[in-house]
């Protein structure tokens, strides 16, 4: 199955069902009605989105690259008028990466002191 072709969400709203069971992620329709049996998750929580746009969803659950990879088996195309997903890249920016202030990043006398010992050790020799 390698041909996609492209939808629309309403056409997509019609697979509602545990029977017919489409979902919509990041602007492609996949075809899950034979995953559901296998969802690690369970088939409740798919079908309770079934026709609908899953992606925030999706990605909620922080589902594995394996999962993310599986979703291609599914694929149906492209949805010409899935929402566009502005509100996930709005809010990616609460989450500043922690910074452990134990460890600092560069100490320079840590430089400073060896060269200062191998001038000291040259100059005693150079002198001597
Ligand atoms: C075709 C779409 C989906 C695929 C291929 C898929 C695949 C998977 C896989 C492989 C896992 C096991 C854990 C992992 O590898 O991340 C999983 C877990 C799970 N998925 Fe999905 N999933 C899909 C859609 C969804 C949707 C739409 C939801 C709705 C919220 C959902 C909710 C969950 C939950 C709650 C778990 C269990 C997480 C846990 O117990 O740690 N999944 N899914």
């Amino acid at each position: 199955m390698s041909s996609t072709k492209t939808l629309t969400m309403a056409e997509v709203a019609k697979h509602n069902t545990e029977s017919d069971c489409y979902l919509v992620i990041n602007g492609n329709a996949y075809d899950v009605t034979k995953f559901l049996d296998n969802h690690p998750g369970g088939q409740e929580i798919i079908v309770e989105l079934a026709g609908t746009d899953a992606t925030d969803a999706f990605a909620d659950i922080g589902h594995s690259l394996e999962a993310q990879q599986d979703l291609e088996n599914y694929l149906v195309g492209p949805v010409s008028d899935a929402p566009k997903k502005g509100k996930k890249a709005a809010a990616a920016p609460t989450q500043v990466p922690i910074r452990d202030n134990a460890t600092q990043p560069f100490n320079p006398m840590l430089v400073v002191i060896p060269l200062v010992a191998i001038m000291a050790i040259a100059v005693a020799y150079f002198y001597k």
